[in-house]
């Protein structure tokens, strides 16, 4: 009896050291950079009661985090180089332990440079763009908490094998500024460009008047058809084709829309005008790929007080500012997971310094966010989820899931919508392509413009894409040379903002 008293006692003893270590107290200095526009979804005033909800809830006493205590300064980032400026000016007095931030592409390679340089973490639910894979050399602090659009191409790469698809044209709108769509559509051009056919075809409806009829003619050389773009260009390509009787089953369509729910599914094609009943039938052609939303009981308290917080602040010109979109969930889980892997290094005789060794924990690891789990792979980016929607009903012109994508396990889930016949191509013979692939100077001329505008901006990672695209790339567009003048005068001007080319001298 005495004995097993001891040996509680020591027992006791010797767990004691452990509990009090448990909790960990530190200040850490967070520093949040994004845009002040409530144009933007990604704006403050919107993730601002998101990060403060994380913070609370780690701050609750007697939780492992509770000793944590997170200093944030929320700094407007705009969408270009003020974003960098931010984080200068900040780190004059004293650097800041943690960035969460920024999502614009162009706003976050020099802050994320900077920041692995000073070696301090950076989370980000934005910087989406294939260059920012590079975690070696580059990005070596980038934790990326959303799924980058290399991951949303996962999801065609999987589609493709499995419908045994060869050939894919790429419409995407550039507005030569933000290019979410030139981003967007690249991750799918890197992820297919190996084994499939693939032909990019670049719009600027900000420019210049997009005519469907001639996107129509590349259109006939292809089976799949990927766009990203606004809806009404989307329309008109899908009215125009449906004129041309492409949308029978030969040919397949999709549309990206990741972010705005409302430009896609149930009503989308419906403008009130003389088309819709045209619109209606083409769009049972169309499936779109949108990000799998999930959601779980602890999200309804999320939602609702970031919801009362933003209703709280009053903005006036915040549309639709209370929904929850993945960015709001994604800086949220960037605290959470920072928080993680803070702890655990400190643990481990690491500081809040050793920003390597936080980054490096942070990767490759799986965690519960607001919205779900949250899976990161090797090199610190988010497995992403992913939807398929398709019209179930021509009749009623109503949209479904049909079947979602999981990045995780590379693996499909078809749901009662799911009808293989819609995903088959009919009734045509396949193209052969004896000349592919076609290494003439042609061919090479946009895709050098195309690989220098990436390149000059996002540094070294494109210049294998670059190196692709000049192996294996034959580009069936006939581009008119005022055009190209015009491409060529806004890459100048685009390299001139970036910090570094790497094309300059190319
Ligand atoms: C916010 O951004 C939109 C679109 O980019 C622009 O039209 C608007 O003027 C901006 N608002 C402010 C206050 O800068
Ligand atoms: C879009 O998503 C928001 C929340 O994310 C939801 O409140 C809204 O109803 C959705 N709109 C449509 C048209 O599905
Ligand atoms: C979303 O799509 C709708 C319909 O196309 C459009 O009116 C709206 O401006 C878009 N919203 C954003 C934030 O892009
Ligand atoms: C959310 O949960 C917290 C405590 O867990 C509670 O104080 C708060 O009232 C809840 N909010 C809503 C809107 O239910
Ligand atoms: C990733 O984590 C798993 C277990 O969580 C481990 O077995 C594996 O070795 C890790 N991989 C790398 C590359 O660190
Ligand atoms: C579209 O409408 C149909 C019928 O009203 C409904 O069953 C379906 O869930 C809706 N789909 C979406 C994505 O809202
Ligand atoms: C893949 O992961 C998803 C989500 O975690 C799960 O629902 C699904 O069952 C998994 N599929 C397979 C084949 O393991
Ligand atoms: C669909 O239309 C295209 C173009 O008119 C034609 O080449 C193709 O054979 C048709 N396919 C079917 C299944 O009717």
């Amino acid at each position: 009896m005495t004995c097993f008293i001891l040996l509680c006692f020591y027992l006791c003893l010797g767990l004691l050291p452990v509990r009090t270590s448990a909790a960990v107290n530190e200040d850490i200095e967070v520093l949040v950079i994004l845009p002040k526009n409530n144009s933007y979804i990604f704006s403050l005033a919107r993730v601002t009661p998101a990060i403060e909800y994380a913070r609370q809830k780690l701050k609750i006493p007697g939780g492992l985090y509770s000793g944590l205590n997170f200093n944030m300064r929320y700094e407007d980032s705009g969408c270009g180089n003020d974003a960098l400026f931010s984080l200068v000016d900040r780190s004059c007095e004293k650097k800041p332990d943690l960035v969460l931030g920024p999502v614009c592409e162009y706003a976050a390679a020099p802050v994320v440079r900077m920041a692995s340089h000073w070696n301090i973490p950076v989370i980000s639910a934005g910087a989406l763009a294939s260059g920012y894979r590079d975690k070696d050399k580059e990005y070596t602090h980038l934790t990326r908490i959303s799924p980058s659009y290399l991951k949303m191409a996962e999801t065609f790469a999987a589609m493709f094998h499995h419908f045994n698809w060869k050939e894919a044209l790429l419409i995407f709108d550039d507005d030569k500024e933000e290019r979410n769509c030139y981003f967007t559509v690249e991750g799918v051009h890197i992820k297919l460009m190996d084994q499939y056919h693939i032909s990019p075809v670049v719009i600027n409806s900000k420019d210049e008047h997009v005519n469907a009829d001639d996107l129509i003619k590349l259109i006939y050389e292809s089976e799949v058809v990927i766009m990203c773009a606004g809806a009404d260009i989307v329309r008109d390509i899908m009215l125009a084709a449906h004129r041309r009787r492409l949308t029978n089953g030969s040919y397949i369509f999709f549309n990206i829309e990741l972010f705005n729910n409302t430009s896609y599914g149930n009503g989308s094609w419906k403008r009130g005008d003389k088309y819709d009943n045209e619109a209606r039938q083409a769009y049972s052609a169309l499936n779109t790929v949108t990000l799998l939303r999930t959601v779980k009981p602890e999200f309804e308290n999320f939602s609702l007080e970031v919801k009362r917080s933003i209703q709280k602040a009053g903005l006036p010109d915040c549309e639709n500012c209370d929904n929850i979109n993945m960015f709001v969930e994604g800086f949220h889980d960037a605290l959470v997971l920072y928080a993680l892997a803070l702890h655990e290094a400190i643990r481990n005789g690491f500081t809040k310094k050793d920003g390597a060794e936080i980054t490096n924990r942070m990767w490759n690891r799986t965690f519960e966010g607001i919205a779900g789990q949250v899976s990161l792979d090797f090199y610190g980016d988010r497995y992403g989820d992913f939807s398929v929607m398709s019209m179930t009903n021509p009749e009623a012109g109503t949209y479904e899931t049909v079947c979602n994508y999981f990045g995780v396990n590379e693996s499909f889930q078809m749901l009662p919508g799911f009808n293989p016949e819609h995903f088959t191509l009919k009734g045509r013979h396949r193209i052969t392509h004896t000349d592919l692939p076609d290494k003439s100077s042609g061919g090479l001329g946009v895709s050098a413009v195309t690989g220098i505008i990436v390149g000059s901006l996002l540094g070294t990672a494109l210049l294998m894409a670059f190196y692709f695209f000049r192996k294996n790339y034959r580009i069936t567009i006939e581009r008119r040379t005022t055009r190209e003048e015009c491409d060529i005068g806004k890459h100048r001007q685009l390299r001139e903002d970036s910090i570094r080319s790497n094309f300059s001298a190319a």
